[in-house]
């Protein structure tokens, strides 16, 4: 009888998920925010190290729970990273933004000892965590995250990418006159103003490449106004954007905590892919519950693939800073 109950018995074991986003600034509050409405973990800890500030954005985010009808849990801490133990997913904002016209490049210099600090940090608690890479100079920070904690590139997520691809869908719907869920497309390259590359082979208006739809001109447009579309945003703003940005971390979050399986452009480490290796980049990627799964490679023009070689140099010297700061 008792026998016949066990078997009958159902179990069910619910694993909790649990991101943390480090930085309680723009970027990392509105991706926590993000995180929560979208139900995307179960937990979610905002640290910062600035005292209260993650503390003030989590209880903020907190009292819109009953208005957005979340159950997510967000708990803001500064600086006691043990209280991010057991995070599936790691995003790191961590740094200064870029003010009106400097690069992205600019500040390698301040940001690379913090990210580096705080992904030494996190891991400590976190050992398994798949991290994102949110940070700028992305691709580097990417680069460095990975190589000085010496992780396999699954682990390591740059989210240039998803931003610049949700900017391009952002400027083809405008075009097209049509709504932005409607379109397709998206970005590979350095994420620099002037390294990403909008592939315009891969433009569509569902399903249909645009090209049926605007003149070559128009898409011209398109691809230069998503170039510098950080740029634009940090003119108007007086700092650099968050709500894309916060978005595109958590996008990349849920596609691992769900096991999206996902295409998504991201920076990723090549190993021989377009012929590189060595180097942090933006390619599409497949990205599920082990982080980047798999790297893809496109036919691309041969237009396409002189810019990516072009894109790869410009990463490559960005990235060689990292040695001369004592940083690999
Ligand atoms: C941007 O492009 C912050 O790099 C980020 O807005």
């Amino acid at each position: 009888m008792q026998a016949k109950t066990i078997n009958n018995l159902i179990i069910s074991i619910y694993i909790m998920s649990k991101v943390t986003v480090v930085g309680a600034g723009n970027v990392g509050a509105t991706c926590a925010n993000v995180l929560a409405v979208n139900e995307v973990a179960d937990r979610v800890c905002l640290i910062d190290i600035k005292e209260g500030l993650a503390e003030g954005k989590a209880m903020d985010i907190m009292q819109t729970s009953r208005l957005m009808g979340f159950d997510t849990v967000v708990e803001g801490v500064t600086n006691d990273y043990s209280r991010t133990e057991g995070s599936d997913v790691v995003i790191i904002t961590s740094g200064l933004p870029r003010k009106p016209g400097m690069t992205r490049e600019e500040l390698i210099g301040v940001n690379s000892g913090i990210v580096k600090s705080v992904a030494e940090q996190v891991l400590k608690h976190s050992p398994e965590a798949i991290l994102i890479v949110v940070s700028n100079p992305m691709d580097t920070m990417a680069y460095l995250t990975r190589h000085a904690l010496k992780l396999p590139r699954n682990r390591v997520i740059g989210m240039g990418g998803a931003l610049d691809s949700a900017r391009l869908q952002y400027y083809l719907s405008k075009a097209l006159k049509c709504n932005a869920n409607d379109v397709d497309g998206f970005v590979i390259g350095g994420h620099g103003d002037t390294t990403m590359i909008p592939l315009k082979s891969y433009m569509t208006y569902r399903g249909i490449n645009v090209r049926e739809f605007l003149t070559d001109e128009e898409i011209d447009e398109v691809v230069k106004a998503t170039m510098v579309g950080g740029a634009t945003l940090t003119g108007l703003l007086g700092t650099s954007a968050w709500m894309a940005p916060g978005a595109a971390a958590a996008s990349v979050a849920e596609a691992v905590i769900k096991d999206q399986k996902k295409m998504i452009p991201c920076s990723a480490s090549l190993e021989g892919e377009y012929g590189m290796k060595d180097i942090t980049i933006g390619v599409p990627c497949i990205i599920g519950r082990n982080g980047i799964e798999k790297v893809l490679e496109l036919k691309i023009s041969s237009e396409e693939m002189e810019k990516l070689r072009a894109s790869e140099a410009a990463v490559r010297k960005t990235t060689a800073v990292l040695k001369d700061l004592n940083l690999l």
